[in-house]
């Protein structure tokens, strides 16, 4: 019955790949499947590449079977042969968050030697939505350039860099900023985001002072 219901969600909700590298920051990827979790009739597909997974017990303790509870399926990063790797499984976009160098490196030549970059590749070729949450700093030229060729190419670069204008309190404050960004780029309602909505009424005043 429950992959009956699962299989009318997948006709007709959202489909989003989630694909979580191992770039430092996968507090982004667990809080991005929180926030889809919450969107009704979202079906969230998750792909780790193995830094990804390592990099999740480094900075987190879980492991990928705790990511797996949030998202609808979870697909192995060997698993070539899976429906994410082809154009004709109907995803509506991929997040990949965080996006390591390697990875967003490997999307921008098309060297699709794992399920993540292909899954990537294949929402590029197919003109879907394919938001890069890449986190590395400081950046080199190299890195400047792959990110404008993947502009060109189609690809959001989203890189998790927060604003402060909502007065963050907590650390997950900061992460929902940017995570919170991205959902808004996906068209995905999130209730509670905290948005910029001018100074408050006392500054205005001010200000007119
Ligand atoms: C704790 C830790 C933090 C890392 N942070 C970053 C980072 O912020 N950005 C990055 O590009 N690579 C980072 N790396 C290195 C990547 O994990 C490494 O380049 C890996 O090969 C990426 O593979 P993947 O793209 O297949 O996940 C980090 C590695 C570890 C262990």
């Amino acid at each position: 019955m429950e992959s009956v219901l699962i299989a009318e969600q997948e006709r007709s909700g959202v489909n989003v790949i989630v694909g979580v590298s191992g770039a430092s920051g996968s507090v982004y990827g667990i809080r991005l499947l929180e926030r889809l979790r919450g969107v009704p009739g979202a079906v969230i597909h998750l792909v780790m590449s193995r830094s990804g997974e390592k990099t999740l017990f480094l900075e987190t303790g879980k492991r990928i079977a705790d990511l797996g509870k949030l998202a609808t399926f979870t697909y192995r990063v060997e698993d070539i042969g899976c429906r994410l790797a082809s154009g004709s499984f109907r995803s509506d976009a991929m997040v990949v968050a965080p996006c390591s160098v390697h990875t967003m490196s490997a999307i921008a030549c098309g060297i699709t030697s794992n399920l993540l970059v292909r899954a990537a590749d294949v929402t590029l070729k197919e003109r879907r939505k394919l938001i890069l949450m890449v986190r590395e700093t400081p950046l080199h030229l190299g890195h400047l350039r792959t990110m404008t060729q993947l502009a060109e190419m189609g690809a959001i670069i989203a890189p998790p860099i927060p604003g402060f204008y909502t007065n963050p309190q907590t650390v997950m404050d900061i992460v929902d900023q940017s995570v919170d960004r991205v959902m808004d780029l996906l068209g995905l309602p999130v209730e509670g985001a905290r948005r910029w909505d001018g100074p408050a009424d006392d500054d205005k005043t001010s200000g007119a002072e």
